[in-house]
């Protein structure tokens, strides 16, 4: 078993930084050393002076290959796991889609695990919820027992969307499970109803995007949502990419009246760094059609502040890309028709290094517990994955603190034509990405194998 001895390292934990050691034996942690301890002998040394090395990152909300129905979004689980090595991510947690009308809960696994085939990063799955009866139910504790799913997302708007009765249902079935449910919370009639009227009144124009998904959607459906998950008895509710301020009010109003310890918060760096004037042009506007929109800069400063008190568990990415040129342009007149989402999973943790740490928003322990230690928490994966700890997975990032750099497309590995982060300014940059001890990325190369992924059967 081939050791490797990161030495001279500013080690970044969930809990501190300090100046030490990490050894690396075959694919997992097997020493942790503060400055001044003696060193064991390994097979290779890497001097990291001037670096720090932190978890790899886990990002659980990726949408790989998603099958829209017109199109499928760009990034599969092979360039998209390259893309995400490159950006210090080591594992995945991916959202699938919906699947035919109708089909078992056990469809969608059975086609993901063939997608994920040629992943290079280790990846699970969120179970999807698009119906709810007697067999789905059953059909969640099969998944779980089998798959190792620990998770299950349901959405409030789009066809496939749940009403509170079948919401109530799967919220009481997890909680008997020991499940987590993941909500998509827009509320439906509002989005719905704005955006024919936008249709109806020939406003096609990107702008009108943000105004028909109004943070009033995203905030009433939040609440509803914990309040059937307090009635359902608690489960523990993640809700996904929440994008305001209002929503965090009401997440605080409620964890503050009822006492609820299982409401979980994700929100994602577009929501945290880019607002609703990326709107303003025509053209561009394209390229930040997503949901929820971009919201206003207070929500931007909210947000971040969440995090920073620990009202905000988690930042995932949403990563659902499509081609500028192409794909995007199918919205071109008509905002309603063009696919949505925006690429992400390379920049998350360079992003988070930068604007979060390296800008003084957050330190460096409120990075790798939002970006790292928790989503692996929640969703089944620690203690081998999301810290640096004796004998967890030797997934781990150095980052160089000194590399100022400009975001450009040619930079990236993700297979679409734009970053929404283009001309982004950023300070630090991954130097080295080890997967289960296997350098897969190094300095902005891949440098790991197709298929190297595994399958994480989650931890009940
Ligand atoms: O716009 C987004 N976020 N697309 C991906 C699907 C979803 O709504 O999560
Ligand atoms: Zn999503």
């Amino acid at each position: 078993m081939p050791s490797l001895l990161i030495a001279n390292a500013q080690v970044a934990t969930s809990a501190e930084v300090f100046p030490g050691a990490v050894l690396v034996e075959g694919e997992r942690i097997a020493g942790i050393y503060r400055a001044g301890e003696s060193l064991p002998a390994a097979d290779s040394v890497l001097d990291a002076a001037g670096q720090y090395l932190l978890p790899g990152g886990v990002d659980v909300h990726t949408h790989f290959d998603l099958d829209v129905g017109f199109t499928r979004a760009s990034d599969d689980f092979y360039t998209g796991t390259v893309a995400a090595a490159c950006g210090g991510t080591t594992t995945i947690v991916d959202h699938m889609a919906f699947g035919p009308k109708g089909c078992p809960l056990g469809h969608q696994p059975e086609v993901y695990h063939r997608l994920a085939r040629r992943a290079v990063i280790d990846y699970g799955f969120h179970g999807v919820i698009q119906h709810v009866d007697d067999e789905v139910l059953a059909d969640m504790q099969t998944l779980r027992d089998k798959e190792g799913l620990q998770s299950f997302k349901f959405y409030l708007t789009y066809d496939d969307m749940l009403d509170d009765a079948g919401a109530l249902r799967v919220l009481r079935r997890a909680k008997e499970l020991g499940l987590v449910i993941c909500v998509h919370c827009e509320n439906d009639a509002a989005v719905t109803s704005l955006r024919q009227a936008c249709v109806a009144e020939g406003h096609g124009q990107a702008r009108w995007h943000p105004l028909s998904r109004p943070v009033e959607a995203e905030a009433e459906a939040v609440y509803r949502m914990m309040m059937l998950a307090k009635i359902a008895g608690s489960p523990r509710l993640y809700i996904v990419h929440l994008s305001t301020a209002l929503g965090l009010d009401a997440i605080r109003l409620v964890r503050s009246t009822t006492g609820q310890q299982n409401i979980l918060v994700e929100t994602c760096p577009q929501y945290l760094l880019l607002n609703d004037s990326r709107y303003e042009s025509d053209s561009e506007g394209l390229k930040y059609i997503m949901s929820p929109p971009l919201r206003k800069p207070a929500d931007e400063e909210a947000l971040w502040g969440g995090l920073a008190c620990g009202d905000i568990q988690t930042i995932a990415t949403d990563h659902c890309p499509f081609f500028f040129a192409t794909q995007k342009q199918r919205g071109a007149k008509d905002f309603t028709l063009c696919p949505n989402g925006a690429p992400g999973v390379e920049l998350r943790m360079p992003l988070m290094f930068s604007e979060g740490f390296m800008k003084g928003r957050l330190s460096l322990p409120e990075v790798v517990r939002a970006c790292c230690t928790r989503p692996a928490q929640i969703f089944g994966l620690a203690p081998r994955k999301g810290d640096i700890a004796p004998s967890a997975d030797a997934d781990l990032v150095l980052f160089n603190a000194a590399h100022q750099w400009t975001v450009t497309k040619a930079l990236l590995h993700e297979n679409v034509d734009y970053s929404p982060y283009e001309g982004f300014s950023l300070t630090g940059r991954p130097t080295l990405t080890l997967a289960r001890g296997k350098p897969v990325a190094e300095n902005g190369a891949f440098t790991g194998s197709e298929g190297y992924g595994r399958y994480l059967h989650h931890h009940t």
